[in-house]
């Protein structure tokens, strides 16, 4: 597939967009900075500027294309760019980038035909992770059927974007799904980051004790990509088992006293569900901090 990708230079990103280029699609980067990988083209472009996106996404992606009798068109954007979190800028230029550069790029790439677009949503629409003190999901696992009521401008704008993206996809038909993403983890930050995440689960409760390794985003957007005729959808997005060492039981226990239980789960499983995405698209993810780091209850 002609793949135009956006935010490809950022953490998610650079290793989603490599992904694919590897699985043998062509990807443009089109990003505020540039990636600068052998196998990914570079476009710089503002995505919050309506005309720089409907250009960047009518335009060539590379100077071989100049060859072809015809400059051919996407076949799917992946929307990524964005600022990733509260607390980067102020609330209002947060929410303002977020909800225009998304606005921009769905309208674009509507108009211009393109007939699939995955856009990062994120696991703060269900308000647990930036809200003031603590909050708690109404009932776990958390499913894509839970409350989306968020209280910080981030997560505002990503429920303003899944509502902008269902509009787009009733007013063109094409598919778009909605990736709500966990916090996203890179291979090399278990050693780094999880050693007091295994100790303390409680540096984990803002995430649902959840986690995404990068590979298996890229392997849940792949999915997307190749699954074709859901309409309009949202997924969670998150590994099998939990970011801690403790058990489900023991998550309960301390966080989770008198928050429906909806499900049987496992020891060790997420309460951030993905059984969505395994149903519908078939996503298993492959990797665990465990394939690196010793899991402590491993013997008891
Ligand atoms: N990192 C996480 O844990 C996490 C969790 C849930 C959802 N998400 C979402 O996933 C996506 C990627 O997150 P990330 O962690 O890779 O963020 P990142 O900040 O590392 O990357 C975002 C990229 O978007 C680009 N960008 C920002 N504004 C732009 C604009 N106006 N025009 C063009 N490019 C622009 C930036 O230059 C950057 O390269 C974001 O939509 C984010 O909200 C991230």
């Amino acid at each position: 597939m002609r793949i135009f990708f956006t935010g490809g230079s950022g953490k998610a990103g650079r290793h989603v967009a490599t992904h694919l280029a590897e699985q043998g699609h062509q990807v443009t980067n089109a990003d505020l900075v540039p990636l600068r990988h052998p196998a990914v083209a570079d476009l710089r472009v503002d995505l919050t500027d309506a005309g720089e996106t409907y250009s960047a996404l009518a335009g060539l992606a590379r100077f071989d294309e100049l060859e072809l009798a015809a400059k051919p068109s996407y076949d799917a954007v992946v929307h990524f760019a964005a600022v990733p979190a509260i607390l980067l800028t102020s609330e209002a230029k947060t929410y303002a980038i977020n909800v225009l550069s998304t606005y921009n790029v769905l309208e674009a790439a509507t108009r211009l035909g393109v007939r699939k677009i995955v856009f990062a949503s994120s696991e703060t629409t269900y308000g647990v992770c930036f809200a003031q003190g603590e909050r708690r999901p109404l009932y776990v696992p958390v499913d894509e059927e839970h409350p989306t009521v968020p209280e910080d401008s981030y997560a505002m704008a990503k429920v303003a974007n899944e509502v902008t993206a269902r509009s787009f996809q009733i007013r063109s038909g094409a598919d778009i799904y909605g990736l709500r993403i966990n916090n996203v983890i890179e291979p090399h930050e278990y050693a780094e980051m999880f050693p007091p995440f295994l100790d303390d689960p409680a540096l984990r409760r803002r995430n649902l004790f959840a986690y995404i390794d990068t590979r298996d985003l890229g392997q849940m957007v792949q999915r997307c990509l190749e699954v074709d005729g859901l309409g309009y959808e949202v997924f969670n997005v998150a590994n099998a088992d939990m970011s801690v060492a403790a058990t489900t039981d023991e998550v309960r226990e301390r966080f989770y006293d008198g928050v429906e239980l909806r499900r049987p789960m496992g020891r060790d499983e997420t309460f951030y569900s993905i059984d969505k995405a395994r149903g519908l698209l078939g996503y298993v993810p492959q990797h665990s901090w465990r394939d690196v780091l010793p899991d402590p209850r491993a013997s008891s």
